[in-house]
């Protein structure tokens, strides 16, 4: 192997350091705490920052109290912003509890804002139709777009669970019309 390719393989802090990074390198260098980031920009907003970040912890609910396949409405970040929590019964993307199939995602849809009440579909384990303008969302697979006008996931709250208790913990993705999500 030459010199010439050695430099460029490297990704230590010598000297000597070709001006490549690392895959591991570019992800530390994008996180800001931790976090996430995804630009978006939006005509008459500027740009938008889309993460997965931590934000105040909240109790939801009991994971006794779920039954596979029986939304329950949760407030989260703030007393404005409705989700969804729900046991899927089939293991999902961001899953808690003993069987990783407890999520819980956002409610508005990103693509107008519509609220999807009444809209989890428990044969595919998705959300949607969208009554608005259809759009369908994978819950087990955080909540990404399987059809519709929707071009961004759904957002997913961030859930753990201490002795049964579940707790929202942050947000994957930005909350339709907001520019950070606490508002
Ligand atoms: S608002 Fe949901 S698809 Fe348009």
């Amino acid at each position: 192997m030459s010199s010439e390719f050695k430099i460029l393989e490297t990704d230590s802090d010598g000297e000597g350091r070709a001006c490549q990074l690392s895959r591991r390198r570019f992800l530390q260098a994008a996180g800001v705490g931790g976090a996430t980031l995804a630009m978006l920009t939006v005509p008459g907003c500027g740009t938008l920052m889309a993460r997965t970040a931590r934000l105040p912890s909240k109790r939801l609910a009991s994971l006794a109290d779920l039954e596979v396949d029986k939304p329950v409405t949760v407030m989260y970040p703030d007393p404005k912003s409705m989700c969804m929590l729900v046991k899927l019964g089939v293991p999902a993307g961001g899953g808690v509890g003993p069987d990783g199939d407890v999520v819980a995602f956002s409610m508005s849809c990103p693509h107008m804002g519509m609220t999807m009440i009444g809209a989890y579909n428990a044969k595919h384990k998705g959300m949607g139709p969208c009554p608005s303008h259809l759009s369908r969302f994978d819950l087990t697979r955080y909540g990404i777009v399987v059809s519709g006008h929707a071009t961004q996931s759904l957002p997913q709250v961030l859930l753990e669970v201490k002795e049964g208790e579940i707790y929202a913990t942050g947000l994957r993705g930005l909350l339709y019309g907001r520019n950070g999500n606490l508002g």
